[in-house]
């Protein structure tokens, strides 16, 4: 990008990112995604991407899939694809089509992960590739008197030598295969692998590339974060998934439960999703979560610049009023702070009137960055109940631009006069703020 052409925008968006490259460099990330990444071609961009993550310090394991390569060479050799309870049956004349389909998709991955041209995102990148025996299968069996043959599950992870390879540097890069002890080649789902060896590994995320955009509410509207219950709740609903998501979201859940801090599930059809679910605070598809990311809590005198950085911009627009740091270390004990993934992304403070059974609800804010999630309201209800605790009846709030946004809640407009009386002592007439009461 020639100098000229580097926007403020290019700059600030760079120094947004600088928390996300602190927080993950030396984390374990294991990314799973289907053969038919490399199928449809879109593979080239997403080497560039994961040679971005191994260049920012991430450990790297990466786990391929291979099934519509293996379906097409089945059907070459005239070999059915056999199912048996949404399993694939794996007979020996089969495993050999396995086998070479799964290695024709590794050589062609490892091709592009060698790329090193000039004038292309991979210049300078040296990323080794390595694979080998990391993961030990076992037969599923029979089930249901069918014997499944050479399909088989995860037993065991070498984690160790996973390890060995990650402390050195290098991207493993694993296969949907298996190996046994007595020396057979068990065919394994990549789904199986990837939450098995996160699982082991105890890997910081788990990412699986989909075909969707990632887990969709009953209106099709993205659900950005489900926790392990509201993924569960997913899943026993009545309506029909996309096959991606019955495949992903338990295996989300799985790693969730063993200790897998985050699972995200993202589109293999975007451009750069995994950067931009990486590295944005809103992500672009599901993360499963163990539990909400969100905390509304008491606001301690460590928070005070995070409030302030959070009230300046609406200061500086004249939605509130100017509160310098020594007033608002003072007042501190009237706030509280809604956190989103440790990060202070809303507030207000509650002044209470107890001779006229009143409260004042100030200082209400939301990170512009953080709108339309319907924060605003938690932290309404919140103060709402807070002041109900303390005996009052009424809440009030003094507003010059978002009366609309409290008259949808339920307040409607009052005379100055209807102020407790020390408020109205203070009330500035310049500033002409409306008053909004609310019973509560
Ligand atoms: N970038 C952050 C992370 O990787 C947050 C991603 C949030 N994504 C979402 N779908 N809500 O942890």
């Amino acid at each position: 990008m020639p100098i000229t052409t580097i926007s403020a925008d290019f700059v600030a968006w760079f120094r947004s990112v600088a928390p996300y490259i602190n927080a993950f460099r030396g984390k374990t990330f294991v990314i799973a995604f289907g053969g038919e990444v490399v199928a449809d071609g879109k593979f080239v961009e997403l080497t560039h991407d994961f040679n971005l993550l191994a260049a920012l310090g991430i450990r790297l394991v990466l786990v391929h899939g291979a099934r519509p390569q293996i379906e097409r060479h089945l059907a070459k050799n005239n070999l059915g694809d056999t199912y048996h309870q949404g399993i694939r049956m794996t007979d020996a004349e089969s495993m050999q089509c396995v086998k070479e389909a799964v290695g024709r998709v590794r050589v062609e991955i490892e091709a592009l992960l060698s790329m090193g041209l000039a004038n292309s995102p991979m210049a300078n990148a040296d990323i080794r590739v390595a694979g080998g025996n990391f993961i030990t299968a076992q037969p599923i069996g029979i089930i249901n008197g069918v014997d499944l043959m050479h399909t088989g599950s995860v037993r065991k992870v070498d984690v160790a030598a996973l390890n060995d390879r990650m402390d050195f540097g290098e991207v493993v890069l694993l296969s949907p295969l298996g190996y046994s002890p007595t020396g057979e080649v068990f065919n394994v789902t990549l789904e199986d692998i990837a939450t098995a060896t996160a699982i082991a590994l105890d890997a910081d995320k788990l990412v699986f590339l989909m075909d969707t955009d990632g887990v969709q509410d009953k209106k099709g509207k993205l659900l950005k974060e489900l926790t392990i219950a509201g993924a569960q709740a997913v899943l026993s609903g009545k309506r029909k998934l996309p096959d991606d998501v019955s495949l992903y979201l338990p295996c989300a859940i799985r790693a969730c439960e063993a200790g897998v801090a985050r699972t995200h599930l993202i589109s293999r059809h975007t451009d750069g999703a995994v950067l931009q679910e990486l590295f944005s605070d809103e992500g672009i598809g599901t993360m499963v979560v163990e539990s909400t990311l969100n905390t509304l809590r008491a606001a301690t005198i460590e928070d005070v610049g995070g409030i302030l950085h959070l009230l300046r911009p609406l200061e500086a627009e004249g939605i509130l009023v100017r509160r310098n740091r020594e007033l608002l270390e003072r007042e501190i004990a009237r706030f509280v702070v809604l956190e989103h993934d440790h990060r202070i992304v809303g507030c207000a403070a509650l002044y209470p009137f107890p001779d006229e059974a009143a409260a004042e609800l100030a200082c209400l804010a939301v990170d512009a960055q953080c709108r339309n999630r319907g924060y605003g309201q938690v932290i309404l209800d919140h103060m709402t109940s807070l002041a109900k605790t303390q005996g009052l009846k009424k809440l009030f709030v003094l507003t010059t631009r978002t009366a609309h946004w409290f008259i949808e809640r339920g307040f409607s407009e009052a005379d100055v006069s209807a102020l407790p009386a020390q408020k109205k002592s203070l009330y500035n007439y310049q500033r002409k703020s409306k008053v909004f009461v609310r019973k509560i």
